[in-house]
């Protein structure tokens, strides 16, 4: 008897992992046994370390390992023509990473993380394209590294902001929030990648094709383009209740996995709410919790659980560190890289080419 086909691969175990927990039911979210919750006030390369390891790092590892992305974190002379060459492009930012990356030179250092040390220097090198990329479009030169060892801070200087205490929080925050989160469309398309054996940068670069659509990480995007839009909180409802009559999605909603509010909105939406206060951004945030509200309300009326996902409210603290929408994506690949890392050698330890059956449906041959 033919098996039902499982569209989207829905509830569908692919392989093991000890990476993450996404606990859908329970709305929960856990890097190797430790709640996010748990995990937000730690300095970012901490995080990585224990997302990368399974173990919390002692303060010399965590030292060293931020010397050593500081050290990789620099372009090189034929990285620096290439985002010369990309930023004279109109192309988006996720598309210019996805070329960039397998071209992006090589250097020393990681060599403890084996097959994975070049992904290491590409990671370290991601927050010095983005800003480069940004700034170069901008008419500017690109930014020699602040001296801070950590590379969120180091992304804001390169963006050019002063270092507000408030704002490199809640973007540490941000960024501790998407390292990792289990088999989502672009961890899996990493494991695909690596199931063949291809090395690391094309196993990054092909993660972040499918991170850059918008039913995924190119939801933060699109959800802050909608908020602008909608323009007030008073056009919410038209707003909420058009898209649902003409079968469209309200971007930054809904949850294959979470049943209950995803864990890591709760977070982004008061860091957002507090950056938001008194500036330019307050009418969005408002405008974001009105069409919030208004899809709450329909949802209950027609007995689904869907709720606000990390990219509905990850567009204000983005905008707060000067990102322009079509970077938010990027600046979330700064931080997911290091999972598609830590699956990436999870993988290697134990590895199996991902080849799934389909369903022929055509022609019969004759
Ligand atoms: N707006 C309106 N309706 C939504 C919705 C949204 N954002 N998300 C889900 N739904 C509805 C669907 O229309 C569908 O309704 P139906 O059962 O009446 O047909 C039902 O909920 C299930 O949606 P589906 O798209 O099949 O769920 P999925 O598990 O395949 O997709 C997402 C999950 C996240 C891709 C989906 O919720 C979505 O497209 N959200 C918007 C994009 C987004 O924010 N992505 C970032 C995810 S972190």
């Amino acid at each position: 008897m033919m098996h039902e086909i499982t569209k989207g691969l829905e509830g569908v175990e692919v392989d093991s992992t000890a990476v993450s927990l996404v606990d859908g039911q329970a709305g929960k979210l856990s890097y190797r046994g430790h709640f996010i919750e748990s995990l937000i006030d730690w300095p970012f390369t901490r995080v990585v370390l224990l997302v990368l390891d399974g173990i919390v790092p002692t303060p010399a590892e965590q030292a060293e390992f931020e010397v050593q992305l500081a050290r990789a974190a620099v372009l090189s002379e034929p990285d620096e023509a290439l985002l010369q060459l990309a930023a004279q492009t109109p192309v988006h930012p996720m598309t210019v990473l996805q070329g960039l990356i397998p071209l992006l030179s090589h250097s020393a250092g990681f060599e403890r993380f084996g097959d994975a040390a070049h992904g290491l220097t590409i990671a370290a090198k991601l927050p010095a394209l983005i800003a480069g990329l940004h700034r170069l479009r901008g008419g500017e030169t690109t930014t020699a590294p602040s001296p801070s060892p950590d590379p969120n801070v180091r992304f804001l200087a390169q963006m050019g902001l002063p270092a507000r205490p408030a704002l490199a929080r809640a973007f540490n925050i941000t960024q501790i929030l998407q390292i990792e989160h289990g088999f989502n469309a672009s961890t899996f398309t990493a494991r695909v990648v690596a199931s063949t054996l291809a090395p690391i940068e094309n196993v990054l670069a092909a993660a972040l094709g499918a991170l850059h659509g918008p039913l995924h990480g190119g939801a933060d995007q699109a959800a802050l383009e909608m908020a602008v839009e909608v323009g007030t909180p008073d056009a919410a409802e038209a707003y909420v209740d058009a898209c649902l009559a003409n079968g469209r999605k309200i971007m930054g909603m809904g949850h294959r996995e979470y049943r209950l509010l995803d864990p890591r909105a709760r977070f982004v939406k008061q860091l957002a709410g507090e950056l938001a206060r008194g500036t330019p951004l307050e009418p969005i945030q408002q405008t974001l919790e009105a069409i919030e509200a208004h899809f709450l309300a329909r949802m209950l009326e027609r007995g689904k659980s869907l709720y606000a996902n990390l990219e509905f409210y990850k567009g204000i603290v983005y905008r707060a560190a000067g990102l322009p929408p079509n970077y938010f994506t990027a600046a979330f690949a700064m931080a997911r890289v290091y999972g598609y890392l830590a699956h990436f050698i999870e993988s290697r330890t134990d590895n199996r080419i991902i080849r799934p059956a389909a369903r022929y449906v055509g022609i019969t041959p004759a």
